[in-house]
């Protein structure tokens, strides 16, 4: 009996796929078909498959063509399955040409020609509307945005606004991206959706504009100063049917949601303190350290600190006190949110001008979890125990800066694919504006006297 193999992510399943097992079960007698699972297509950069797994798998077996479907999960498998499943053949189409030839030593390797004309890339982009994208402020993040883009299919830059001409002019020389000054109707005019990274005393207006002119917007943290505003932008994406996203990125980053998880799995029992640190120092010539007003450490990384702290205790916490280091002219070096709450406390710490240990903490009564800098990206974090020799070790996927998580949600939203809207919330949003609001009114206070 001649055994054939195949591998592939079958999204969205098409005629060039059926060929394919078609023509794979012809060249024996017994055919295995790995689809892979969503993990894996994450790592390999894939990231905005639109059918789960199971529909996937489904959607092979309904050809009648595969013998048996297996997954595919983890790099090194095909030769793992190769020698387990005594395959003969391993083929795939012919845009791998090549890169299966390390294989040949195992088993023959065939590719077969693919078909013209049709992939699961093109059916996305024409199932799916390609969102027009405009960028709001063309500093380091809208450079960040654009190298990050490349990895989404469905969304292009068209545009970017900037009211400053002269940085508008160097970023369209750059980036060969036009760049409006002086109209931002007109800009909005041009785009589906627009990605705010302006000065953060800007966000507000500028997504409000474009909620009105009926463009969806993903916006850089903070999307607003108080809770008035951030409840107001929302009531208008809801009135409208648009997409109103914050960029916090790390929310989207999937080590993240895997951390997340492991700490509400019990496996460091009950939840009791969480520890958040998240400083940079910063350029003094940056932003964030020569607006004393809308820069210093709070209003640049407090919402990444305070993100663990939500999804694990909630967004009703008893008490809040924040402390800060300021410098002379009011800016915060260094700020401390202390948070109460029925089961537990945290603490979120953010520094510009001071260094310390960027770590995560969550400790529970049987364990704790220790994510170290840069756990905001996630790439690493252990489960240690009172038994100093017992630890877990997890090192998730992550690709390029984080930035490309947080489109593919806010594309996939705006298809109405809604997949996972849980990773930040409304709530959790209106809850940090909340306590912006708190800082806001303080460093008010403090200028004033
Ligand atoms: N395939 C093919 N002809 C096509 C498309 C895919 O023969 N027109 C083959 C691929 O070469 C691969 C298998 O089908 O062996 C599964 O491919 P997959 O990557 O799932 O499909 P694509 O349409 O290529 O997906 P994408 O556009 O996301 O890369």
């Amino acid at each position: 009996m001649t055994k054939v193999i195949t591998y592939g992510t079958f999204d969205l399943f098409h005629q060039g796929h059926l060929n394919l097992l078609e023509r794979a079960k012809k060249l024996g007698d017994y055919l295995i078909v790995g689809v892979t699972t969503e993990h894996f297509d994450e790592a390999r950069g894939k990231i905005n498959v639109v059918d789960s797994c199971l529909e996937r798998i489904e959607n092979v077996r309904k050809t009648g063509l595969a013998d048996e479907i297996i997954i595919e999960d983890h790099n090194g498998q095909k030769i793992e399955d190769i020698q387990k499943y005594n395959i003969d053949i391993f083929t795939v189409g012919s845009d791998w040409v090549g890169t299966f030839d390390y294989l040949n030593t195992l088993c023959k390797v065939v590719y077969l020609d693919r078909t013209p004309d049709i992939s699961s890339t093109m059916l996305r982009s024409s199932q799916f509307q390609i969102v027009k994208v405009g960028i709001v402020g063309t500093g380091r993040i809208a450079a960040r945005f654009i190298a990050e883009i490349k990895y989404i299919s469905g969304m292009n830059t068209i545009c970017a606004f900037n009211p400053e001409t002269n940085s508008g002019n160097t970023f369209q020389k750059r980036y060969g991206i036009h760049t409006y000054s002086e109209n931002y109707n007109k800009f909005l005019a041009r785009v589906d959706a627009v990605y705010i990274a302006s000065p953060n005393e800007t966000h507000y207006e500028y997504a409000k504009a474009a909620l009105e002119a009926g463009r969806h917007v993903l916006c850089e943290n903070p999307i607003a100063l108080n809770r008035k505003n951030a409840v107001e932008l929302f009531t208008l994406a809801a009135k409208q049917n648009l997409v109103l996203l914050e960029g916090i990125k790390t929310a989207y980053c999937p080590g993240f949601q895997q951390l997340i998880n492991t700490a509400r799995s019990g496996k460091i029992g009950e939840i009791r303190d969480i520890e958040a640190c998240f400083t940079r120092l910063a350029d003094p010539q940056a932003r964030e350290c020569t607006d004393f007003r809308f820069g210093g450490a709070f209003l640049e990384y407090a919402a990444y600190t305070l993100l663990p702290v939500f999804k694990l205790f909630g967004t009703n916490c008893k008490d809040v006190q924040i402390h800060s280091i300021h410098r002379e002219d009011g800016l915060d070096l260094y700020t401390k949110i202390d948070l109460l709450y029925d089961r537990g406390m945290a603490t979120a710490k953010c520094g510009v001008g001071i260094k310390t240990e960027g770590q995560l903490v969550i400790s529970g009564d049987t364990g704790y979890i220790l994510a170290e800098s840069p756990w905001w990206l996630t790439k690493k974090y252990k489960l240690r125990y009172e038994d100093p020799n017992k630890v877990e070790t997890f090192e998730p996927t992550f690709q390029g800066d984080g930035l490309r998580y947080e489109m593919s949600e806010f594309v996939a939203q705006i298809n109405k694919i809604e997949k996972n809207k849980y990773l930040l919330t409304q709530n959790e949003i209106i809850a940090m504006s909340e306590i912006t609001e708190l800082f806001m009114n303080e460093r008010e206070k403090r200028s004033l006297s």
